[in-house]
């Protein structure tokens, strides 16, 4: 491979959305922020450097930062955010993955604006296994709010919740030909008769599982989280924030104009969100722009069988190029309760809400609480009193859900992570607890891809283990747990530092919905994690 530099200048810049102006922080005053290609190998520096007046941190989400923890960006867990003034080197090689992945702020609700596209294109002279597409298409889905962003979150936290709903969805930064003064904006992908494109779709959204389609025409996915899979056609697809799907699509319909469209999936009952939904163009060459164009029908907001087929026919395309090895010896069996809780104050202040309390969310009853300094520096360094190695494997009390919500699971804080050797296969069961709003949870774990082994709803049994594919189930880095469901996943502990798993919504991250796992330096010289960089930022 070759290395690419990058500059990232972390600056203001306005934006009129929704017939409002509104100063928003961008990379480069580019909105969404710009695309990073590289080919699988290649090593990748990118100089960030913040010229806001809020603390700053990018994270390369799903990169698996193979003994280059120290480039992750997730602010207080690989690093002390980059202050303003400051600048930081993200210096990392891009192994053993190509496809679609995405970059974003990973400090309080920034992502809201700081976030673009990482395309991994194969190794140079590798063809993808599929048909060669003519175009490729960056479709990023997000949300957009008129207010800033970091009020947004201040109300939402003291409001107990409530406020979570954003003004429009947006494909490309852009709410598209169905809100008010946006129509004129929308993005247009210019369409060829006969050609084949790939969309690859990103789901950067903060708070919205989303379905997309695009009218009369079949998506064919052939890549989840830069993972390859069999094809699959689809008339939608559902794709969770923090997840990326790649599709192909071939204009072999009447020369037209056709809507991409993306609209919320919400399975919780009773969860306020943000009901409009997202255009964008797929405009033949030789259509009239006049004519109006054909919308597509996508599933009802709270079609579950439809999201739960989609996600449960995935299958990773498991060939001689492109092995699949489950582990099939576990070394560690995890089980993480992942859930809002009944009543608690995560952010504990004055702890009044709507409820007599404000809500909390948490992994086997712990809610996280974000040190001071950056765990993989206390980590590294031994630092004491930063954190505890004492995250449970297993909830404190066993978790047995039958419809009424169990008195005993009241979350206590903390910043507690779990320890694992290095090289160790370890199996997570994650289980909605569904206390409190099923809502579903986009589980993403920092540093691996997950085999996605199995999902199901209502509690797990280890029965339930001889049912898992061990063979070509699903690569992913962020996976779905299902509302009062359980999601089962393995993966290999190959990748030295601590890594964090959380919840890909906002507002259940921001309740404590996280932890993260140190694994441990091997013996090897490949198995250790070298000393950080020089301008790794301080707290
Ligand atoms: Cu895409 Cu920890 O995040």
């Amino acid at each position: 491979g070759i290395t690419r530099h990058f500059d990232f200048n972390i600056t203001y810049h306005n934006e009129t959305r929704l017939c409002h102006m509104k100063k928003i922080v961008s990379v480069n005053g580019m909105f969404p922020g710009p695309t990073i290609h590289v080919n699988e190998g290649d090593r990748v520096v990118v100089k960030v450097t913040n010229f806001v007046l809020y603390n700053m941190s990018i994270h390369w989400h799903g990169i698996r930062q193979l003994r280059s923890a120290w480039a992750d960006g997730p602010a207080y867990v690989t690093q002390c955010p980059i202050q303003t003034g400051q600048s930081y080197t993200y210096n990392f090689t891009v192994l053993s993955q190509s496809g679609t992945l995405w970059w974003h702020a990973h400090i309080l609700w920034m992502r809201a604006t700081v976030y673009g596209a990482f395309i991994i294109h194969p190794k140079r002279g590798v063809p993808y296994p599929f048909i060669q597409p003519d175009e490729e298409v960056p479709i990023i889905i997000g949300e957009w709010w008129k207010s800033n962003v970091e009020h947004v979150l201040l109300e939402y936290i003291s409001s107990g919740g409530s406020p979570n709903v954003s003004d429009a969805y947006t494909i490309n930064g852009q709410p598209g030909t169905l809100y008010n003064c946006s129509a004129s904006d929308a993005f247009v992908a210019n369409a060829f008769p006969g050609k084949t494109y790939l969309l690859r779709i990103i789901n950067a959204g903060l708070n919205t599982e989303m379905f997309f389609a695009l009218a009369n025409h079949t998506l064919t996915v052939v890549e989840i989280d830069a993972s390859y899979t069999k094809p699959l056609a689809a008339s939608a697809i559902l794709i969770s924030p923090g997840q990326t799907t790649n599709v192909l699509v071939t204009a072999n319909q009447p020369v037209g104009q056709y809507y991409m469209a993306a609209g919320p999936y919400v399975s919780g009952q009773g969860v306020p969100f943000d009901q409009s939904i997202t255009t964008a163009i797929f405009s033949y060459t030789g259509s009239s722009n006049s004519s109006s164009p054909t919308v597509p029908t996508l599933p009802k907001f709270n079609d579950t069988k439809f999201a739960t087929n989609f996600s449960q026919n995935l299958r990773s395309l498991s060939t001689a190029q492109n092995p699949v090895n489950v582990p099939s010896q576990i070394d560690h069996q995890l089980f993480f309760t992942v859930g809002l809780s009944i009543k608690s104050c995560h952010h504990n202040k004055t702890c009044k809400g709507p409820n007599g309390g404000r809500r909390s969310a948490s992994v086997n009853n712990v809610s996280f609480v974000l040190p001071k300094t950056a765990l993989l520096q206390a980590h590294f360094f031994n630092l004491s009193g930063i954190y505890t190695a004492d995250f449970p494997s297993n909830p404190p009390i066993k978790f047995n859900y039958t419809g009424k919500a169990p008195k005993n699971l009241q979350p206590s804080v903390g910043t507690r992570l779990k320890s694992i050797p290095f090289g160790s296969n370890v199996q997570l069961i994650l289980q909605d607890t569904n206390l409190v709003g099923a809502e579903s949870h986009p589980i993403h774990l920092h540093g691996f891809n997950l085999y996605w082994v199995g999902q199901g709803l209502g509690n797990y049994h280890p029965a339930n283990s001889s049912t898992f594919n061990l063979v070509d189930p699903p690569i992913r880095n962020t996976v779905i747990v299902p509302p009062g469901g359980w999601a089962a996943t393995r993966f290999t502990a190959d990748n030295p530092g601590v890594w964090f798993l959380h919840c890909h919504l906002e507002v259940h991250n921001t309740w404590g919905l996280e932890m993260a796992f140190i694994v441990e330096n091997g013996k090897g010289p490949l198995q250790t994690l070298p000393p950080p960089p020089a301008d790794l930022p301080k707290c």
